[in-house]
């Protein structure tokens, strides 16, 4: 039988993330939102382009979350995006609104599901979440760091005129601000970042990457990023359904790595079949873990708001 993801959030991360799911015939989707036609449009549209892209998989819209019922994954992206001048934080009290709505829904039609949540702010959201829904941490994850690893990874293959496919990269920490871009743990075709490429042009990149969100609203005015952060947390529905074990940048709920316990955080996570596999715990130096914790300590800051 073919695996079944639900999508809370039929907006622009919620549909372009169906687009890449149908367009790799991953699993069967299905869209729930709350304004009415919005998931049955789009989920029909989606699916009158299913022969075109030769994609055999089943494609429903719905205000109803019955549809959604023993979904294998459910990706929450319901909430609002920031505007021109907003940050993330700004974003806490609607969108943890919603997230208690959409949780407590989504548990019960499909208990034995995994969550990826990508609403905003993500930390605080994946947190809210995780205490929401009673599930183990295993089977709730956010998605920020393979967005943010793939700006940053963009923006050094463009400096580099490289493939994009050749550099590696890994981007820690919060999804805000405080994100720890890990400079030593970048490499273009295995040679070291720091050996192609001078400090302060690497430094100018870090803080490209720090604003890339930010760098998007400003173009949009009214909306916010939404192909690469579909596209990232569809890399993490695929590692899940394919069990293929695959090592990426994901909020995780720490239970003491990194020095940190009980708060979601960017960590290197194995993603397979059980969702959250393994928590990596890698070497840091004192500065990069000492941005860790600041990430943390922001994170933590949003969480006491909402008592999560
Ligand atoms: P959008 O406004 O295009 O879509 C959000 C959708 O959620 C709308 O269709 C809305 O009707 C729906 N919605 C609102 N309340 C709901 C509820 N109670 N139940 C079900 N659906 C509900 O926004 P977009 O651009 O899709 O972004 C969604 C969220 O994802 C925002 O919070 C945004 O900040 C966040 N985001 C996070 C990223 C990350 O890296 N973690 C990257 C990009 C966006
Ligand atoms: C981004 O980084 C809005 O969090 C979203 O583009």
């Amino acid at each position: 039988m073919r695996k079944k993801v639900s999508i809370i959030g039929a907006g622009n991360v919620g549909s372009t993330a169906a687009h890449w799911i149908v367009a790799k015939e991953l699993a069967d989707v299905v869209l729930i939102d709350v304004v009415e036609g919005v998931p049955q449009g789009k989920a029909l549209d989606l699916s009158q382009a299913l022969p075109i892209e030769k994609s055999d998989v089943k494609v429903s819209g719905s205000n109803d979350y019955a549809a959604s019922a023993h979904s294998d994954i459910v990706v929450i992206t319901a909430g609002i995006p920031r505007k021109p001048g907003m940050s993330r934080d700004d974003l806490l009290h609607t969108n943890f609104k919603i997230m208690s709505d959409v949780v407590q829904k989504v548990v019960a039609q499909s208990p034995e599901s995994i969550l990826i949540i990508v609403s905003n702010p993500l930390d605080a959201m994946a947190q809210a979440a995780y205490r929401l829904s009673g599930f183990n941490r295993e089977r709730v994850i956010g998605m920020a760091g393979v967005l943010d690893s793939g700006r940053f990874r963009s923006f050094i293959a463009a400096e580099l005129n490289v493939s994009v496919d050749n550099v590696n990269s890994f981007v820690l920490g919060g999804h805000g601000d405080t994100m720890v871009p890990l400079i030593r743990y970048s490499t273009v075709a295995g040679i070291p970042l720091s050996e192609l490429l001078p400090p302060e042009r690497i430094e100018a990149i870090v803080q490209r990457t720090r604003d890339g969100g930010a760098e998007i609203v400003k173009h949009l005015k009214t909306g916010s990023a939404y192909y690469a952060p579909s596209a990232a947390a569809v890399e993490m529905v695929e590692a899940i359904l394919k069990d293929k074990k695959k090592i990426l940048p994901c909020a995780a709920y720490l239970q003491g790595e990194y020095g940190i316990d009980g708060y979601y955080i960017g960590v290197p996570c194995k993603l397979g079949v059980d969702g959250l596999e393994k928590i990596l715990e890698i070497k840091l130096t004192p500065e990069e873990d000492a941005a860790l914790k600041k990430s943390a300590a922001a994170v933590k800051e949003l969480c006491d708001v909402i008592g999560v």
